[in-house]
């Protein structure tokens, strides 16, 4: 096994948590989480993804970790590599394959979405938004993603910046920026909890049962399906991104214990998100189910109300930002780490020209509020929607299902335990919850979307 990868490691395996953490918590947790809670009725659908985080979640990070930390190249070669030392077909690269492509399209649509964070750093930071009510603050918003020229120019700034970082590699580039921004972002994130605890009255307690109590009746298959797509989407998990990060990992530190870090400290802030946007929704007598665009309606509305909120305001979009770079920058690093492995071509020029792909991807997304408004593709949602529906309700858990079935059938015994270093207790439990456990739940969520 390769102490080294030829990307470079990551200093420590804090670092590893960081980068890790970084790449999970992004625009899944503070955007999408609360929006598609609220429009799936809250409680019920935060249940399920709970229990889709521990029962399928954590043991796949922990089995792409493993992959990668023995592999140390990118999940295609990962792939390719562990089949043949465990005497198996190569084919199972394609699953590194499916990986590198949906994260291309998970970069697209996220980019164009990043974009709007940081056009609204901007105009929180103007004061634009001083004192707006519900009204227009939706105008606002409609408003500014009905322009495609700012919403394309704010894409195209956070490509450019993503491919910087990506560009200057594992350590000089990834590194320096998770090592900054994450622990800026979870102080920022306590504040705004506290903020929303202090200001709201009434409403938190409102905020808080709504995503917390638990209502069987609202929920159907198809939230199953988001819940579990959520899952896996803000576990950054199924396309090799935390196997390529765990490529870089130190050897010594441990898997299991690093990997249910990383999900405690994701979950955190999904949660943390909630509590923040669910009782300002409340206390502004807003309704929950607004979308995408809760996010960037609800927030200026109460920031807009608050003392110092302007700054308040511009803060937390800057940090939204923050976190939605330490994501973009994991979502192509496994394409990256393969076209560097695979061509010798410098980091700089493959980051530059993948970063064109997922970019030209991108106008779909950035052009489905204006121009292609009516363009509807998979089942009468628009490009940005089909693209989202395609990478997190089919792409993310069916490449987790195979990850899993790969790591618990196909790959040596011998190797998993060798990066796994626990109790052969230990090790026979995990085996089986990515042999059948894992691969079963995705395969009966999928069926039953399906008969629905
Ligand atoms: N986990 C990120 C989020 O919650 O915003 C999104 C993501 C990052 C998905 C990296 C997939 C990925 F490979």
């Amino acid at each position: 096994m390769a102490e080294q990868s030829i990307h470079g490691m990551w200093s420590s395996r804090l670092i590893f948590v960081l980068a890790a953490a970084g790449s999970a918590v992004g625009l899944g947790n503070i955007w999408r989480f609360p929006y598609v809670t609220a429009e799936n009725g809250g409680g019920a659908f935060v249940l399920v993804y709970l229990g889709c985080i521990a029962l399928i979640g954590v043991p796949i990070v922990i089995a792409e970790v493993v992959l990668g930390r023995e592999g140390r190249q990118s999940p295609i070669n990962t792939m390719a590599e562990l089949s043949r030392r465990s005497g198996r077909s190569t084919f199972w690269q394609v699953v590194g394959w499916m990986g590198a492509g949906t994260g291309f399209i998970i970069l697209s649509v996220y980019s164009v979405i990043a974009g709007w964070v940081m056009a609204y750093v901007v105009r929180m930071a103007s004061g634009d938004l001083a004192g707006v009510d519900a009204a227009s603050a939706g105008a606002a918003f409609e408003g500014f993603t009905q322009d495609a020229t700012s919403v394309l120019g704010w894409h195209t700034l956070f490509m450019i910046l993503t491919m910087f970082i990506v560009a200057r590699g594992v350590g000089r580039g990834i590194e320096v920026a998770v090592k900054y921004l994450m622990p800026a972002l979870f102080f920022l994130l306590s504040m705004l909890v506290v903020y929303s605890v202090v200001t709201t009255g009434p409403a938190f307690a409102e905020g808080l049962a709504f995503m917390f109590s638990f209502k069987f009746e609202q929920l159907s298959w198809a939230a199953v399906l988001l819940a579990m797509g959520q899952a896996f989407f803000t576990l950054s998990l199924g396309m090799g991104t935390m196997m390529t990060y765990g490529a870089y990992m130190p050897s010594k530190a441990s898997i299991p214990r690093t990997a249910a870090m990383i999900a405690v400290l994701d979950t955190s802030v999904a949660i943390m998100a909630g509590i923040v946007i669910f009782p300002l929704v409340f206390a502004n007598d807003l309704t929950s189910s607004s979308g995408p665009g809760l996010m960037f309606v609800t927030l200026p509305i109460a920031f807009g109300q608050m003392t110092g909120g302007q700054i308040f305001g511009t803060t937390f979009f800057v940090l939204v930002s923050f976190a939605a770079v330490t994501s973009s920058i994991s979502m192509i690093e496994p394409a990256c780490a393969w076209l560097v492995e695979r061509t010798r071509l410098s980091r700089p020029k493959v980051a530059a020209l993948l970063g064109a792909i997922a970019w030209l991807l991108g106008l779909g997304s950035a052009f489905s509020f204006n121009y292609w408004n009516d363009l509807q593709l998979i089942g009468g949602l628009n490009f940005f929607e089909s693209m989202d529906y395609l990478a997190n309700n089919i792409m993310l858990p069916l490449g987790g299902m195979l990850i899993a079935l790969f790591t618990g059938w196909v790959v040596d015994r011998s190797i998993v335990r060798h990066q796994m270093s626990v109790s052969d207790a230990s090790l026979t439990f995990f085996l089986w919850i990515v042999r059948v456990v894992a691969p079963t739940a995705v395969f009966v969520v999928f069926v039953m979307t399906l008969l629905r």
